[in-house]
């Protein structure tokens, strides 16, 4: 269907493709995998034609073919699903699917037949998109099956799928999965960029390995293991499950007694009261969606107090109508599920948005001024520590892979020192190795004494590292388990609201 032939791109000093070569057979599904910052995102981009290479081609169904931008791609029956969505939020699904569609004429503009064309799409993938949703009020989850909605709706051959997975609960993979080899079936042709080996193993025919730019790899799914595949991924055997001790856990750090979040739809959360204590991990496993992203946005401060009720209390202190400011300065750090929307300015250079937070007091500020030898010296420090790569303070956030991205803000969290740890997602788009390493850091978090309360959509994730577990449905905790005792399958049907 399409093959890459010797593709070199550079990014100034960074070369992000280095004489790349990539075969993707008609009516398969071909995996590309690779630690964070090892290219995959930009091969696809250039077959996408958002970014052009420096050497290089590129053939479609064996036919040289010119893609200088993704109008070019697009006419050529290629589609992509960015690893970041670029869906505009205050617009209706159907809007932002019609929005640059190459469809011609009036009838793009016609948002009647638009909306039914989108809707009759959705229900024959069972999809479940409404195409007159504003996209501001879907869960991240649906965002991405309107993404690929758009790629669709353009007639797409050949879907590129960067990270899909990253925010779909297991259920929702599973679904996803099934559409991808209805997909197939149909004849068409399937990227998938994925951290996610076990998924590897599950959906694709042929997987590509890249690291530092390069292919390192090629090989049938059916002859392959997670095992081999992590060695070629990072190059040394990794550690593919989490060790820790058990937890000490020391005085009651965070105190949340009958909270109540309202947002649009309702009560999000729903008289929930649960405590954290010094030196354990609390994790919080549910459905996405259910409740987890208003409650640890409450209590890291960023919800509107008319929309609040119940208490949060920190050692013992009322702090339910402090702003987030004063919380972080108590020591509440938090490391949010959307990196874009919340963690990162991503047009400001990594000085910048290490400081983010603690820029108008010392030691990165003092009398009214940035201390620059401070703020060049934390950021040099935090991206030692958190491998952030490529190592330069000057680049703008948006320079970094999606992996990098993640360490450079729990680098930043951690930096405070905090007393309590929020955590959402902490490893959504990380790769293999850099998990091993941000699971190590938390738990020696946790043994420095911190508290951490732990939102992840990965069940496997929650229950390696939290000592306990609350489950969530609609908005209440609906249990507490020991994840060392209690089965995923257990958890998992607390999750859907059985017993
Ligand atoms: N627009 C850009 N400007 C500067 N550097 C860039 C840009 N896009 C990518 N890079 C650099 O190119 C390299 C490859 O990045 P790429 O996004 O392709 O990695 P990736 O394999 O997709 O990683 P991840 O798994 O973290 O998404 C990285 O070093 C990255 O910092
Ligand atoms: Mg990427």
């Amino acid at each position: 269907m399409i093959e890459l032939r010797n593709i070199t791109k550079t990014f100034g000093d960074t070369v992000a493709n280095d004489d790349v070569s990539i075969k993707i057979e008609k009516g398969t599904i071909h995996a590309i995998v690779g630690e964070n910052g090892a290219g995959k995102s930009t091969i696809m981009r250039i077959a996408y034609g958002f970014y052009t290479s420096d050497a290089g081609e590129i053939l479609v169904d064996g036919e040289r073919v010119n893609i200088r931008n993704p109008h070019d791609a697009i006419a050529l029956g290629i589609g992509m699903v960015h690893q970041h969505f670029m869906l505009v939020d205050t617009m209706t699904v159907a809007e932002n699917i019609i929005l640059g569609a190459e469809t011609g004429g009036a009838a793009s503009l016609d948002l009647d037949k638009a909306n039914e064309e989108i809707l009759a799409l959705s229900n024959h993938l069972r999809l479940g998109v409404n195409p007159r949703a504003f996209v501001e009020e879907l869960s991240v989850g649906a965002q991405q099956r309107v993404e690929l909605l758009k790629a669709l709706y353009r007639n797409a051959r050949l879907l590129i799928l960067d990270e899909p997975t990253a925010v779909l609960t297991p259920q929702e993979t599973v679904d996803f999965f099934n559409i991808l080899r209805r997909m197939r079936e149909q004849g068409k042709t399937i990227v998938i960029i994925t951290h996610k080996l076990e998924e590897v193993l599950a959906i694709s025919d042929d997987v590509t390995v890249m690291r530092d730019g390069k292919v390192v790899g090629n090989v049938k799914t059916s002859e392959t293991t997670t095992k081999d595949l992590a060695r070629m991924i990072v190059g040394r055997d990794v550690l593919l499950r989490v060790e820790k001790t058990n937890a000490i856990p020391g005085e009651t750090v965070l105190n949340v007694q009958n909270l109540v979040v309202k947002n649009a739809h309702g009560e999000a959360v729903d008289r929930v009261s649960f405590q954290v204590r010094a030196g354990e991990i609390v994790g919080i496993a549910g459905i996405e969606g259910n409740g987890q992203t208003e409650l640890i946005e409450a209590v890291a401060g960023l919800t509107p107090p008319s929309n609040l009720s119940g208490s949060v209390e920190f050692f013992g202190e009322d702090i339910t109508d402090l702003s987030a400011r004063k919380r972080k300065e108590l020591g509440i750090a938090h490391i949010p599920e959307d990196r874009h929307r919340r963690g990162l300015l991503l047009d400001s250079d990594l000085e910048e948005n290490t400081i983010l937070g603690v820029h108008y007091r010392p030691p990165v500020a003092s009398g009214g001024f940035l201390n620059a030898g401070t703020i060049e010296a934390r950021t040099k420090e935090i991206i030692r520590n958190f491998d952030v790569r490529p190592p330069n303070p000057q680049l703008n956030a948006r320079a970094l892979s999606g992996g990098n991205q993640q360490k450079l803000i729990i680098g930043r969290e951690f930096e405070l020192n905090p007393k309590l740890l929020l955590v959402s997602q902490p490893t959504r788009g990380v790769d293999i190795g850099a998990i091993e390493f941000i699971h190590r850091k938390l738990i020696a978090l946790r043994d420095q004494g911190t508290a951490v309360l732990l939102v992840s959509a990965e069940l496997e994730e929650v229950t390696a590292l939290a000592d306990r577990l609350l489950v969530v449905s609609k908005g209440k905790i609906v249990g507490e388990v020991d994840p060392k005792t209690t089965s995923n399958e257990e958890i998992g049907l607390m999750m859907t609201g059985g017993s």
